[in-house]
């Protein structure tokens, strides 16, 4: 997989090659991480991207002729046309919201093109004419689309062949297929106590059936004061 990111802020990503997760998808040829700047690219003079919004308001607008130079320049194909190829994503609190479903999704997307705003977002034709899709991280506002990309290569990013050392945290884990939807249960290790506070007996008995069955349980709660130790 292929995933590009076009910012105003690619150094930001340099730390992203570190995760192990992504570093295994990377060093085995499954993940290519690249970033471009919207300014390298800008026909404008002094590396202007912004204007000024039409009927007026606050803030600044990153420009489509900026956006599209910039795929242009990259992919070498009119702007419009490059969703043809790869799944180009507006991040946007305007977009679906990103889910468990969205990242098994991407998963089995080649190539990946996330677009990230700043200001107060894109002009509406990157929208309407150069994306195939517009997510958003939820209900809140970003200062940039940044941290959402990150959280996209992230999760996505450890779905990748090679990727986790365990495959099996994949498949049972929270919002999975394996668990309906619901999320998974919380996990303990040693000590077994610690302050008073100890671990639920029943991951001690040995009692395999008891263990999955106890799990099973808990994995029907929602996160809260209701689960795990807190209530033991
Ligand atoms: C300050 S926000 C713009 C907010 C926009 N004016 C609005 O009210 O919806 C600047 C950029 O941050 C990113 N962003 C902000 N919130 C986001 C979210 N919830 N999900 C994904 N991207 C987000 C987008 O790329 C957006 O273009």
């Amino acid at each position: 997989m292929q995933i590009d990111v076009f910012t105003l802020f690619p150094e930001w990503f340099d730390w992203m090659r570190r995760p192990r997760h992504l570093a295994n998808a990377s060093g085995s040829d499954q993940l290519e991480l690249r970033c471009f700047n919207y300014r390298d690219y800008t026909p404008l003079p002094a590396g202007q991207v912004d204007d000024a919004p039409y009927g007026g308001g606050a803030g600044m607008v990153l420009r489509v002729d900026v956006v599209a130079a910039a795929l242009e320049a990259v992919y070498g194909t009119a702007a419009e046309d490059v969703k043809r190829d790869r799944h180009v994503v507006v991040l946007t609190p305007r977009g679906r919201t990103f889910s468990d479903a969205i990242v098994r999704e991407y998963a089995q997307y080649e190539r990946i093109t996330l677009l990230s705003g700043r200001y107060e977002g894109f002009d509406g034709r990157v929208h309407r004419y150069l994306a195939s899709d517009e997510l958003s991280l939820g209900g809140f506002v970003l200062a940039g689309g940044e941290t959402a990309a990150m959280a996209v290569i992230d999760a996505v990013g450890r779905r990748l062949p090679g990727a986790l050392g365990n495959v099996d945290s994949l498949e049972h884990e929270s919002f999975s297929p394996a668990l309906e939807g619901r999320v998974e249960h919380l996990h303990f290790s040693r000590p077994a106590e610690f302050r008073g506070w100890a671990v639920p007996r029943v991951l001690l008995s040995g009692d395999h059936a008891a263990v999955a069955r106890w799990r099973d349980e808990q994995s029907q709660q929602s996160p809260g004061p209701a689960d795990g130790p807190r209530s033991e």
